[in-house]
């Protein structure tokens, strides 16, 4: 069996549509196992850029079927937009799309109670997609399914009783108004219609493809340090980012993987509130911001910039087993004089051995940043990795030499084209 993963191995928007649609030339299924429309996975082909949210960056390969696992949390409306986003690009979906009948659906509720809790006193600074909402949904066993939707009286009856307990949680706890039943009923039972073409047992269908020798490609939303165990709890995604999820995500056993690729930026971003080690608020984190374009595919926000962490990169490295790196980027780094790497995070002056969990010592680590010199010359137009200035050449070894792992790609641009294999 033969399954690929890809995953960020930062705090989401390494580039992943990027590196995703460009590996989908060699494989047969693209598969997404977390997440929901909260993700924005840009892909430039042909002078046109797609920002894809739910459907796999693998679509504009024609003869790719794209999966939306188990592990996702599907927006109807969302989904129907995207479709007819690509189709309106003469992009044919129709056959090419499988959802879990397993997946979760967000409701218009998962999304007022996301926006509710977000004008409280903690914020995470969610997107506003229900995410976290549906989760629980999810694990309180209370959610409603993509199979629901073929069980019409099923449909009807869970949503209702749904909404009885979200509309005293909103009128008691929240102080809010509550949400009409009917009009959420008969949205959701039109969606039926539309959806049924979509819907599969995709755990069945991936296993007997997988089984049959076709090639899968299990893509991650988000990134590994914004998973809900293993990132920066609590300002993190409400699902499993790292490279365990493509399992419980997808249905398929962990003896189908057969390679992990992280991606990284040759920097760090990250979009939201939370602990952010390398962050620089002004100065090269807005020129960072700016050479970048760091605004976030789906909200618009800008994003927070940094010096590339690999402290944190490392440990990501670790959790997700990460055997290849896919560096994408590295062109905005090209006017430095200086660019700077954290090799370790220091905490009370100490040292700290491991990547720290806990909320009160992450906020007051301080990296340690080692200096390398900057190449100072354009990188886009680079073909082969020979073409890259020295300097350039000798930050990805630094960073290859750090991590014990072998930075395969190298993106020097958005375009499929601009794009290093070694
Ligand atoms: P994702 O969520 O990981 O798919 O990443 P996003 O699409 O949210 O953000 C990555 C952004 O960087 C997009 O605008 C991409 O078009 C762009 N991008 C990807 N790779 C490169 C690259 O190597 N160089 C430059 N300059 N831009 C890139
Ligand atoms: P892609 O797939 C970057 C962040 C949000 C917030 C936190 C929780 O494009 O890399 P949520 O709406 O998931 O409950 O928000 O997670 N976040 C992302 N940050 N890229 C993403 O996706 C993200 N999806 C969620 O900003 O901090
Ligand atoms: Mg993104």
């Amino acid at each position: 069996m033969s399954m690929k993963v890809i995953l960020g191995a930062q705090w989401g928007d390494e580039g992943k549509g990027k590196i995703v649609d460009l590996l989908s030339a060699d494989v047969d299924i693209v598969a997404r196992y977390q997440g929901g429309a909260n993700a924005g996975h840009t892909v430039v082909v042909d002078g046109k850029t797609y920002v894809l949210h739910l459907i796999p960056s693998g679509i504009l390969h024609p003869n790719v079927v794209c999966v939306i696992g188990n592990g996702v949390v599907l927006d109807p409306q969302a989904f129907l937009d995207e479709v007819a986003f690509l189709e309106s690009h003469g992009i044919n979906v129709r056959g090419r799309i499988l959802i879990s009948h397993n997946a979760h659906l967000i409701m218009p509720y998962h999304k007022l109670i996301d926006s509710l809790n977000e004008q409280g006193t903690s914020k995470i600074g969610t997107t506003g997609r229900g995410i976290g909402p549906a989760y629980i949904d999810k694990f309180a066993r209370v959610g409603v399914k993509i199979v629901d939707l073929l069980h019409s009286d099923i449909l009807v009856k869970k949503i209702k009783a749904n909404i009885e307990d979200k509309n005293r949680l909103l009128s008691k706890i929240y102080n809010s108004s509550t949400i009409n039943v009917d009009e959420i009923v008969d949205s959701y039972l039109h969606y039926d219609e539309q959806l049924d073409e979509f819907i599969k047992d995709t755990s069945l269908y991936l296993n007997q493809e997988l089984k049959a020798g076709k090639k899968v490609l299990a893509e991650g939303a988000q990134g590994a340090m914004l998973d809900v165990d293993f990132g920066t709890y609590p300002y993190v995604t409400s699902s499993n980012p790292t490279s365990g999820g493509a399992c419980t995500g997808l249905g398929v056993p962990p003896t189908a993987i057969d390679s992990i690729i992280g991606v990284s930026k040759a920097y760090t971003t990250r979009v939201g509130n939370g602990p952010f080690p390398t962050e620089i608020k002004e100065g090269i984190g807005d020129q960072l911001r700016k050479i970048g374009g760091e605004y976030g595919a789906t909200t618009g926000r800008p994003r927070r910039c940094g010096w590339l962490d690999l402290f944190s990169l490392k440990y990501s490295v670790m959790v997700n087993g990460i055997q290849e790196i896919a560096l994408t980027k590295l062109d905005v780094l090209d006017g430095f004089d200086t660019v700077k790497v954290c090799v370790g995070y220091k905490y009370q002056d100490k040292p700290l051995k491991s990547f720290p969990l806990d909320l009160c010592t992450i906020e007051d680590t301080e990296p340690v940043y080692e200096s390398l010199p900057g190449w100072k010359s354009e990188i886009a137009n680079a073909k082969s990795y020979d073409d890259l200035p020295h300097g350039c050449r000798s930050y990805v070894e630094f960073m290859e030499k750090y991590l014990a792992v072998h930075v395969r790609i190298v993106s020097v641009g958005a375009t499929r084209e601009q794009t290093i294999a070694r």
